[in-house]
């Protein structure tokens, strides 16, 4: 069973969702740490509550993006961990993390992408008056959200919806289609 590293920055609802996912069997993966930049950030209390252990660093407190990654890729190492999944880590991943995991690390975006990449892909998209958005998994490679895509799926934008209620709608898709297209990447069926 592959060992998971999940690096997370804010509220972690994603982060919960893959817990769940574990926990029912839908995702067949361990959860062994959460990786966190931003200390205080809700996504720690959540890991605590749900047994797993928390890697907490704010990158200002080191010298380089080398050192801050160098310092995460030891924990990583220590505890034995195949995959990393990035659920709401709003940082560019570094060369450090990259070469010592080529093609096993995987991204969620807000978005159909290549369409609104980088911060508040929702909002943007809902501004744009385009009439659907989505929801894509993919590999990270040095890009902002970019990376061949592992899983996309579409919705549609309602005429009458809030921002709001869009919001709830896009998150709920997240939180079924990430443990589905981690499934799948690490056991794809034949
Ligand atoms: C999600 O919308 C995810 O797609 C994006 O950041 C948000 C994180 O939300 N990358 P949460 O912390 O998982 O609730």
């Amino acid at each position: 069973m592959k060992r998971l590293a999940v690096f997370a920055s804010g509220t972690g609802s994603n982060f919960l969702a893959l817990v769940e996912a574990v926990k029912e069997g839908r995702l067949n993966a361990s959860i062994h740490l959460l990786v966190c930049d931003r200390p205080g950030a809700p996504v720690i209390e959540k890991a605590k509550h749900a047994g797993i252990e928390t890697f907490v660093a704010a990158p200002k407190t080191f010298h380089s993006k080398a050192d801050y990654e160098g310092s995460i890729l030891k924990v990583l190492a220590e505890k034995g961990i195949d995959v990393l999944i990035l659920a709401g880590y709003m940082r560019l991943v570094g060369s450090t993390l990259l070469e010592a995991y080529p093609s096993k690390i995987i991204n969620i975006h807000p978005s159909l992408l290549p369409e609104f990449t980088g911060l508040d892909a929702i909002k943007r998209a809902y501004e744009s008056g385009t009439k659907k958005t989505g929801v894509t998994v993919h590999l990270v490679d040095e890009g902002m959200d970019t990376g061949p895509v592992l899983a996309q799926e579409t919705l549609p934008i309602l005429s009458d919806e809030t921002l709001e209620e869009l919001e709830t709608r896009m998150h709920a898709l997240e939180h079924e289609l990430f443990p589905r297209a981690i499934q799948a990447f690490l056991e794809p069926s034949l």
